[in-house]
């Protein structure tokens, strides 16, 4: 079997939800279930006997070594993590807490189990470090796309914290020979997005009548990858991947924000046309996010020449998809805007 850590948010979820689907192997998932984690996301699988959910902290030791010497898995595959920048400019605590502390913790357990392997089960082991190619820091508009081999710039707390965890996992396989992979993958758009974050957001703004809040001028470039195709790309890094290796992940698909909502609101009034017109007039410019990173975009050629990875979605059978599932899932939806999620509405948007 293999672990998951942070199976029940976003990415994670996906990744329990297909893998179970793609095969057989039972999952362990470790999710502490904060704001983030959902375990709605998971109904589908709560009475499937192949998934063991675990409530609990990635910083917690004695949790990790026991679930570690009682499951014995194959793999670790490391997606828990405080994931929103404009959180993380809020409060960067909890991110150095979860992002550097928990990785140390779950590395510092992973290493303490692999000395305790042998033979064929040692060498199989793997640890596999779910990253973000925020790590890079920003680029220019004619900067080529970021490769694996690119500094480390991060720009947010965020980033800092994600950046910190990968040199962690580097070293530890440097140093004690644990044999870890990365993936530094560009945002993610799909099914179960919690609804902080751009997609989403707009999505259920749009629905609901309400703003659709563009930071700054609305020209920032992001590289967009359907969910399910970076759960497949990690698939691929577990099965193929060298020990020790970066593996960049992307989409090929470089958007200016405003483009994306702009594509959002002519799915929603093509699929929901509104009475009062087009959504597009909810768009609203607001203050843009402190040091906002200009432009990503990732080189996903490694993962296509060393292991035959490429995403099989196109951005526009994507986000035909995911506006398709909000659109169906509008009770997911509800049940997360719950009084947590509209005082977070309050801290980074009322006084835009
Ligand atoms: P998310 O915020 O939706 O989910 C994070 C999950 O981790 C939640 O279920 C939460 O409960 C859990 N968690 C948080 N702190 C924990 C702790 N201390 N112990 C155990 N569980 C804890 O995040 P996501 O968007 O699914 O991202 C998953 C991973 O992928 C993160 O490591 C993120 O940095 C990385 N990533 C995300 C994107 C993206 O576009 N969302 C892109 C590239 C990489
Ligand atoms: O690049 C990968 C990263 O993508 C992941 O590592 C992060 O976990 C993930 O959250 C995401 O970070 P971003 O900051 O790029 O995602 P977000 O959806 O927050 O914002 C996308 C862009 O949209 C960004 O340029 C900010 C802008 N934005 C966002 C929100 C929430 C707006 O203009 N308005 C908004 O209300």
């Amino acid at each position: 079997m293999i672990l998951v850590t942070g199976g029940a948010g976003f990415i994670g979820g996906n990744f329990v939800l297909d893998w179970l689907r793609c095969n057989d192997e039972p999952v362990i998932n470790l999710d502490a279930l904060t704001y983030a984690g959902n375990l709605e996301s998971l109904a589908s699988i709560k009475d499937d006997p192949r998934h063991i959910f675990v409530h609990g902290d990635i910083c917690d030791r004695a949790l990790v070594d026991r679930l570690l010497a009682e499951h014995k898995p194959r793999a670790i595959v490391h997606f828990a993590a405080e994931s929103h920048v404009d959180r993380s400019i809020h409060g960067p605590g909890d991110f150095v807490r979860t992002n550097v502390e928990g990785t140390f913790t779950l590395l510092e357990a992973a290493r303490a189990y692999w000395t305790t392997l042998e033979g064929a089960a040692k060498e199989a082991f793997r640890f596999h470090h779910v990253s973000t190619d925020e790590v890079y820091g920003s680029l220019g508009p004619n900067d080529p796309a970021f490769t694996e081999t690119d500094t480390y710039e991060p720009n947010s707390p965020y980033s800092a914290s994600k950046a910190a965890s990968d040199h962690l996992v580097r070293a530890w396989h440097h140093t004690y020979g644990l044999p870890v992979t990365t993936s530094n993958c560009s945002n993610n758009y799909g099914p179960y997005h919690f609804p902080e974050k751009l997609i989403p957001l707009m999505i259920t703004n749009a629905l609901a009548g309400k703003p659709l809040p563009v930071y700054g001028d609305g020209q920032q470039i992001r590289d967009w990858l359907y969910v399910t195709d970076h759960c497949s790309a990690i698939r691929t890094i577990l099965e193929k991947g060298q020990v020790g290796e970066v593996y960049n992940v992307g989409g090929w698909n470089e958007k200016p924000n405003i483009e994306i909502v702009h594509v959002l609101c002519t799915l929603l009034d093509e699929l929901k046309p509104d009475v009062a017109g087009s959504y597009s007039r909810l768009i609203t410019y607001v203050t843009d996010r402190p040091g906002h990173d200009r432009r990503y975009a990732i080189d996903a050629r490694k993962i296509e020449r060393d292991l035959g990875w490429r995403p099989a979605e196109t951005f526009e059978t994507g986000i035909r998809k995911t506006v398709e599932w909000y659109l169906a899932n509008q009770e997911w939806v509800a049940n997360v805007q719950s009084g947590a999620y509209r005082q977070w509405l309050e801290t980074n948007y009322e006084a835009r």
